[in-house]
C-alpha cells in the first residue's frame, strides 16, 4: 500500500476526505495541529513545514505528498502568507526532491480565476485572475509545482478546488461544489495514475451550469459521483438574495470585492 504524507491534515478538508484515503492508502497526517483518533493505517506527526527537521523526518519512507496546508483569508495579507503559503511550499517541494518521492498533488484554489467575472467565464481560454493574496499564493504554489514537474521529472496533479463545504451555502457554490468524496478521488487520482506528468484538473462534484469543464479529469478516468444539487444547506442563499458587494458576479465572490490589504498602510 503506497503511504502518503498529507500536510494541513488537521484542516477541513483533510478530515473530511481521510476517511475515503485510507482506504487506499497508509497516511501520514502532518499538521501543526494533532490530527485525533488515528486508526492502525494513519500516523499522526505534529510539525511545521517551515522547520527543515520536521519536514525531512514526515517525508521518511513515503512514496507521494498530498499538500494540503495554507492560510487562507478575505483579509490576508502578502506578509501573512509569505512563510504557510510561499515559503513552506518552496521548502515541502525541494524537500520531496531532496527525498526521491516522485509523486505530488497540490491542493490549488478556484481563486487563482477569482477575479474574472462568472458571466461568460472560461477556464479554458481566460489567463489566471487571482482575486486576493490567498488566490495569488495559489498560483505561484502552481507555478512552483510546475518548476518541481519540469526540471526534476515529479510527476505532479494539480486540483483547482471549487468549494468544499459539507453543504452548499450559495449560488456562487452551487456551480463549483465539490463533495469529500469526489475530491479523495481526485486526489487519489494524483497519487496513483500512471500517466500523470504536470496535469491540472478542477474539484468540482457534479454542478448545474458548472463554471469549470474538466476534461483532464475525465481522460485520466474521475467521473464525480456526487451532485451539489443534492447538497443543498438549509439556508441556501439564491442569486437573487445575494448581496451584489459580496461579489455574486464573480468566480471568487466575496474575495474579488474586498480591498487588498496593502504593504504601504494606510498613510503611505
Ligand atoms: N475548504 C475549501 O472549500 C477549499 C477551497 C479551495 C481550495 N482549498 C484548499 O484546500 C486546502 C485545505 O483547505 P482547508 O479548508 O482544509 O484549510 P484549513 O485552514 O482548514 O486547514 C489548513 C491546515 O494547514 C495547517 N498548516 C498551516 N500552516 C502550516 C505549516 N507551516 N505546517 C504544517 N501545517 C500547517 C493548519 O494548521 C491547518 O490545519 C488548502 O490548500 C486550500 O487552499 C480549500
Amino acid at each position: 500500500m503506497d503511504k502518503v504524507l498529507i500536510t494541513g491534515a488537521a484542516g477541513r478538508v483533510g478530515r473530511a476526505i481521510r476517511p475515503f484515503l485510507r482506504e487506499r492508502f497508509a497516511l501520514r497526517h502532518f499538521d501543526l495541529l494533532a490530527v485525533p483518533d488515528p486508526d492502525p493505517r494513519e500516523e499522526v506527526v505534529v510539525g511545521d513545514l517551515n522547520a527543515p527537521h520536521d519536514l525531512r523526518a514526515a517525508l521518511d519512507g513515503v512514496d507521494a505528498v498530498l499538500h494540503l496546508a495554507c492560510v487562507h483569508g478575505l483579509a490576508l495579507s502578502f506578509e501573512d502568507s509569505l512563510d504557510a503559503n510561499y515559503r513552506a511550499t518552496l521548502a515541502l517541494l525541494e524537500a520531496t526532491r531532496e527525498a526521491g518521492v516522485n509523486r505530488f498533488v497540490y491542493a490549488s484554489s478556484h481563486h487563482v480565476f477569482g477575479a474574472h467575472r462568472r458571466e461568460g467565464f472560461d477556464a479554458a481560454t481566460l489567463p489566471l485572475a487571482p482575486d486576493a493574496h490567498y488566490g495569488l499564493g495559489k498560483a505561484f504554489g502552481e507555478l512552483a509545482c510546475s518548476m518541481y514537474a519540469h526540471r526534476f521529472g515529479l510527476r505532479t496533479l494539480i486540483v483547482r478546488i471549487g468549494n468544499a463545504d459539507p453543504t452548499v451555502a450559495d449560488d456562487r457554490a452551487l456551480r463549483l461544489w465539490v463533495s469529500a468524496r469526489d475530491l479523495a478521488e481526485l486526489f487519489a487520482i494524483g497519487v496513483a495514475h500512471p500517466a500523470i506528468g504536470y496535469d491540472v484538473v478542477y474539484g468540482v462534484s457534479t454542478c448545474p451550469s458548472p463554471l469549470f469543464d474538466d476534461p483532464v479529469a475525465r481522460r485520466l478516468g474521475f467521473q464525480p459521483r456526487d451532485r451539489a444539487e443534492d447538497h443543498l444547506d438549509a439556508g441556501f442563499v439564491p442569486y437573487e438574495a445575494m448581496p451584489p458587494r459580496l461579489g455574486r458576479d464573480y468566480v471568487g465572490g466575496a474575495y474579488a470585492l474586498t480591498r487588498l490589504p496593502t504593504q504601504l498602510g494606510d498613510d503611505a
